[in-house]
């Protein structure tokens, strides 16, 4: 099946590296504790720290997803949870798509039970139309349309996350 392209390899790189640079202006004298979360974040999360100008450590985690299916069914679970301690630090929570809202409400709630000093959400892309939840998002790559994307990290099932473009599934 041939891909169409939403989003060019060029302009998500171009992208990305005002993103890092707003990030390492933000957190200057600050190392913020990166949490991407997996699997679609791995490829953004990639090219987003070696942008960086500033100290940081990186964790990861994942939580359930959609499998083979297209919706969110709003139950989400931590299935691989991280290594280091959040308690006390300022934490940037990396996500490849927020769409209904669901996933990343759920990782804002668990993860401050654990006490960080602050947390901010970063997502490559930003499906706005369909959010349910309202959430706050500090740093975003773009605003994409109702539709269902992939590559650049992002798949369906399990399919095209080695895509150097975003494109959707037609
Ligand atoms: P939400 O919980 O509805 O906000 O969905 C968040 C998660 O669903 C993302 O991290 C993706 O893994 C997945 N997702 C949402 N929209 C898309 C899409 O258009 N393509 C692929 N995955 C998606
Ligand atoms: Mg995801």
């Amino acid at each position: 099946m041939k891909i169409p392209v939403l989003l060019s390899s060029r302009l998500i790189q171009k992208r990305i590296k005002t993103l890092s640079r707003q990030i390492s202006t933000d957190y200057k004298n600050k190392q913020p504790l990166l949490i991407s979360i997996l699997n679609g974040a791995f490829v953004f999360t990639a090219d987003l720290i070696r942008h960086l100008t500033i100290p940081i450590r990186c964790d990861f985690m994942r939580v359930s997803s959609y499998g083979a299916s297209i919706r969110s069914s709003g139950r989400i679970k931590i299935v691989m949870d991280l290594d280091i301690s959040i308690k006390g630090k300022d934490i940037i929570i990396i996500e490849d798509i927020i769409d209904s809202g669901f996933t990343i409400n759920y990782l804002i709630k668990e993860l401050n039970k654990r006490k960080p000093r602050r947390m901010k959400i970063c997502t490559l892309l930003d499906k706005k139309a369909r959010r349910i939840i309202p959430i706050k998002i500090d740093y975003c790559g773009f605003v994409v349309p109702d539709k269902f994307v992939v590559g650049y990290g992002i798949d369906y099932n399990e399919q095209y996350r080695q895509l150097s473009y975003i494109g959707y599934i037609r």
